[in-house]
């Protein structure tokens, strides 16, 4: 998914720099501000045991399925309804299950109502966030996910990998720039494209992990891991709004919008990392509160706290230090109205190994 502030293209930066740090015997790395869950899920592939949380609900679904899930899933409820899937050899179900959910019909649901043009354009603002097409299959796949989880037909491991697949799918047809705080006015391209639900990728190994949907300063005094990677936001724009839809389809909740983009109430998941005044005491609540050997922040030249507010707090807990790396800007901060000077920011990979007297572990 193309994600603000997504560390997909520096994994490597952030392994080698925190390989440099750590003792060989770190075996827990706790991602906090998981987001997409793709920093988790390297780490989890390199035998790390993974501690995963997020506010936003799509991105705990996310790393529910992409972090949680770590054994095969067989579907073994499901074959009642649908006796094809007893044919089906057990690593080929979850294919054949998304492959079930592709095909069944549309159907008019909440989505459809309120985000595509067929329900909205009779309405003050009407909207088009998706083809009328992909609404209504997306309400339909949602739905039946769903039911099959109120008769206990899949298992949780099965609905959060279901719901996973398809908010990334969706996401692929989705008729914005990148982001959901607008919508184009003509369907592009990708957004005419019907619909079709792509299995997502499954990591198995033998560790159990754990995945939370909290506030990360209520969150922090709860887990404890050698590794503690902190990836907030850096400025103000806020997930919440800029993901609404896709928050939306996770929860599927009917809950009341407003305004020209369909925005739902946020107010629980406000950010203070998205606040200028408040940044700064939220991180220092976090640092003095975490409970790990090693903590890493991933920050860039251009976030709300300055680098010196940074080494500040983190120098609080122990001996500190940072990596730095040229990268490219995120693709929707490319418009006229913003005043970026470059293409390129420095992303820093700050870190404080904890001292044994402030260490809580
Ligand atoms: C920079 S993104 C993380 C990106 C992630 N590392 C990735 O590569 O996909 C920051 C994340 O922090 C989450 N977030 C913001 N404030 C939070 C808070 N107070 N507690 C927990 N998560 C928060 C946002 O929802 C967002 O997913």
């Amino acid at each position: 998914m193309n994600y603000i502030g997504s560390k997909s293209s520096l994994l490597q930066f952030l392994e080698e720099s925190i390989n440099k740090v750590v003792d060989t015997d770190c075996t827990t790395f706790c991602d906090l501000f998981a987001g997409t869950g793709i920093v988790g899920r390297y780490f989890k592939q390199k035998g790390y045991k993974i501690i995963a949380n997020d506010i936003q609900y799509y991105s705990y679904v996310l790393n529910r399925h992409y972090i949680g899930n770590h054994k095969e899933l067989n579907f073994a409820k499901l074959s009642k309804k649908i006796p094809e899937l007893n044919n089906v050899k057990i690593n080929k179900r979850k294919n054949f299950v998304c492959d079930y959910l592709s095909d069944l019909k549309g159907v008019k649901g909440f989505i459809y109502e309120n985000y595509c043009l067929g329900g909205t354009k009779d309405r003050k603002e009407p909207r088009q966030y998706f083809s009328d097409e992909n609404g209504m299959r997306c309400d339909a796949i949602r739905q039946k996910i769903e039911n099959w989880k109120r008769q206990k037909l899949i298992l949780d491991d099965e609905y959060y990998f279901l719901i996973t697949s398809l908010v990334e799918s969706i996401d692929k047809y989705a008729n914005t720039a990148s982001v959901y705080g607008a919508f184009l006015k003509k369907l592009k391209k990708t957004a005419q494209k019907n619909l079709v639900l792509e299995p997502a990728s499954l990591i198995i190994n033998s560790q159990s992990h754990k995945v939370f949907n909290e506030d990360i300063n209520e969150l922090t005094q709860k887990v404890k891991g050698d590794i503690l990677y902190l990836d907030p936001p850096y400025n103000h724009r806020q997930y919440a709004t800029n993901y609404h839809l896709l928050e939306t389809i996770a929860k599927y909740d009917n809950p009341k919008i407003h305004g020209k983009t369909g925005l739902r109430d946020y107010n629980d998941q406000k950010s203070l990392y998205c606040s200028r005044s408040k940044v700064k005491t939220a991180f220092k609540d976090l640092i003095l509160k975490a409970r790990a050997k090693y903590i890493f922040l991933s920050y860039n030249n251009e976030g709300l706290m300055t680098l010196e507010d940074i080494k500040e707090i983190m120098r609080l807990r122990g001996q500190y230090g940072y990596f730095t790396k040229k990268y490219h800007r995120f693709k929707a901060d490319k418009t006229k109205n913003r005043n970026y000077k470059a293409n390129k920011t420095v992303e820093y990979l700050h870190y404080v190994k904890l001292s044994k007297n402030r260490n809580l572990v």
